[in-house]
């Protein structure tokens, strides 16, 4: 798609990978931006930021009349709509024992049923602005699983494999459907604490700013899908090409030392109710 006079909306641009899509895209000619995630100040902040057009929207996504509100602060701003970033996600670790299906239902919530039903609001207006484009944040966690991340993997899996359709359904209409999968990332809701604080396990953790120029790759720029950093996607190929190798590592004494705690559950566990 063509950069000149890109409108995109991102959803989670209060902090972290939105955040910094949001200065990136910014910078792109004509750029205009519409922020969307619950903290209205950080956006606001965020807008008056920027070097370019940009308003806010403070929701809760998982509200059920959330995909109307953004529609309808989309088509009363201008005329179309030329990016979809569903970027907005959390992650509050468990097993399946502790945290049954309550936690499933809570990602998929948010991280699947979410995003599903904002682009069925915003696709009308993507296909009146085609050539467009939509960016899901997948994760690896959408290709490879561990222990106390079941949840949130299950919501990537689904999201990722409702991606893959999207992509092959939309083509034809000139809506280009584009899949960021990110490891381990340095934000508000992911500190990675665990993996900074080891010099052995420091250097995997990745920057917002690279996931950015990834999103952007693949929604003006016409990727299809990338890992970031890309040596993430080697994991994805082993969990097809040797998934009992796969399976024997994640089960291991050794794949403790790729947990993370995020700062959802941190939240969880200060406050019970
Ligand atoms: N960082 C990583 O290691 C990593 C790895 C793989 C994938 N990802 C994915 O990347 C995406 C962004 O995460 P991040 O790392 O940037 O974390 P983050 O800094 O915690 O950002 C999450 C964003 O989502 C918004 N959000 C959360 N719940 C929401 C809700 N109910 N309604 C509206 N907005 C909501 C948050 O804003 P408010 O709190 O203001 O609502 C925030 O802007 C997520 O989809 C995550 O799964 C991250």
């Amino acid at each position: 798609m063509a950069d000149a006079s890109l409108r995109a909306l991102i959803t989670g641009a209060s902090s972290g990978i939105g955040e910094a899509t949001a200065k990136r895209l910014a910078r792109e000619p004509g750029a205009e931006l519409i922020l969307v995630a619950r903290r209205e100040e950080r956006l606001r902040a965020l807008a008056e930021s920027l070097p370019c057009r940009a308003s806010w929207l403070a929701l809760d996504l998982t509200d059920a009349d959330a995909p109307e509100r953004v529609r309808a602060h989309v088509a009363e701003g201008g005329s179309g709509l030329s990016l979809l970033v569903n970027n907005a996600g959390a992650a509050w670790r468990g097993s399946f024992a502790e945290s049954g299906y309550a936690n499933v239902h809570r990602h998929m919530q948010l991280n699947f049923d979410a995003v599903v039903r904002l682009t069925e609001a915003l696709l009308p207006l993507l296909h009146k602005a085609a050539p467009s484009a939509i960016v899901n944040v997948a994760s690896t966690a959408g290709r490879v699983s561990r222990a106390r991340s079941g949840a949130y993997s299950a919501s990537k899996f689904a999201l990722i494999g409702w991606t893959d359709s999207l992509y092959a359904e939309e083509k034809e209409h000139g809506v280009h459907v584009g899949m960021v999968l990110p490891g381990f990332v340095l934000t508000e809701g992911f500190p990675a604490t665990e993996l900074r604080e080891k010099a052995a396990t420091r250097w995997i953790v990745s920057k917002p700013e690279k996931v950015a120029e990834a999103i952007h790759q693949c929604g003006p720029g016409g990727r299809a899908e990338r890992y970031v950093p890309r040596p993430y996607g080697l994991a994805a190929a082993l969990r097809i090409l040797a998934p009992s190798l796969v399976r024997r590592v994640l089960s291991g004494g050794g794949a403790s030392s790729l947990t993370t705690s995020t700062a959802d559950e941190q939240d969880q566990n200060q406050d019970p109710g």
